[in-house]
């Protein structure tokens, strides 16, 4: 486990796991169930061309996980008895590693939410934030074997003068909007993004990060970010990601942008 970058809006961890437990992690990603995220309609941060992303098991971690699993379909708690596990473990011993970016369990969050995911060639995922209220930030851990610096799939982070955005203005950056028959509705950007390219063209600069095998990057809630397409010189290769979301007490419930 090395400390290869920190600001105060990420850092990054390579050699995150055990190089057993990262393998483990590999295979897990062989056996386990994915499903095309879309297969239950349009949601959260994608876009109409953001490509097929596959969606593994959701595994909730923390003092409550069994409750708010049972309360969201298809979901586990900890323990799985998978690799999943070694991973969570691993995430909470290095937690003095990132607790002045994302706080502590039992304080500031209380559930963690893994989120398991597979880009395929062609696929990413568009410009969103966390909601600072629900979330304390969102760390993701690269377990694929191999990665190479022309296939895409990079975390782009917007510059830190996009945080001046107002929260009223929610995970895709746009303010609420009358609907007539809904009432004020935040909306996704999915067809309409002209005031997120506006807030975020102004600084029009950020920072990057590759998929690089093995590695943890933990990011502070509130923070614009992207994931760049995986581009056709990938090939077969896959980005094998889990996300690892940080849940304020109280806020389990809340649908995020998952
Ligand atoms: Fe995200």
């Amino acid at each position: 486990m090395h400390l290869v970058f920190e600001s105060d809006q990420a850092l990054v961890i390579d050699n995150f796991l055990a190089a057993s437990d990262f393998e483990q992690m590999w295979r897990w990603f062989q056996v386990a169930p994915f499903f095309p995220n879309d297969l239950r309609g349009l949601h959260g941060a994608w876009r109409l061309d953001d490509g097929r992303v596959f969606r593994g098991p959701d595994v909730y971690y923390g003092k409550i996980a069994q409750e708010v699993a049972a309360n969201n379909e298809g979901a586990f708690a900890y323990p799985t008895g998978t690799a999943l596990d070694l991973l969570a473990q691993t995430f909470c011993q290095a937690s003095e590693l990132y607790r002045r970016l994302v706080g502590s369990e039992g304080k500031e969050w209380r559930t963690m939410a893994m989120a398991p995911r597979l880009y395929e060639r062609g696929s990413s995922l568009y410009w969103h934030r966390d909601t600072p209220s629900v979330v304390t930030g969102s760390c993701t851990y690269y377990a694929h074997p191999e990665w190479n610096i022309q296939w895409g799939g990079e975390l782009y982070i917007a510059h830190p003068s996009a945080l001046k955005i107002p929260a009223s203005h929610g995970p895709s950056m746009i303010a609420p909007k009358e609907v007539i028959g809904r009432g004020q509705v935040q909306l996704s950007g999915h067809l309409d993004n002209r005031e997120v390219n506006a807030a975020l063209m102004e600084a029009g600069m950020g920072y990057y990060v590759m998929p690089k095998p093995n590695r943890l990057v933990v990011m502070k809630t509130g923070n614009p970010h992207m994931i760049s397409a995986v581009k056709p010189a990938a090939g077969d290769h896959v980005r094998a990601s889990v996300t690892m979301f940080l849940i304020r007490p109280g806020q389990e419930g809340v649908e995020g942008l998952r």
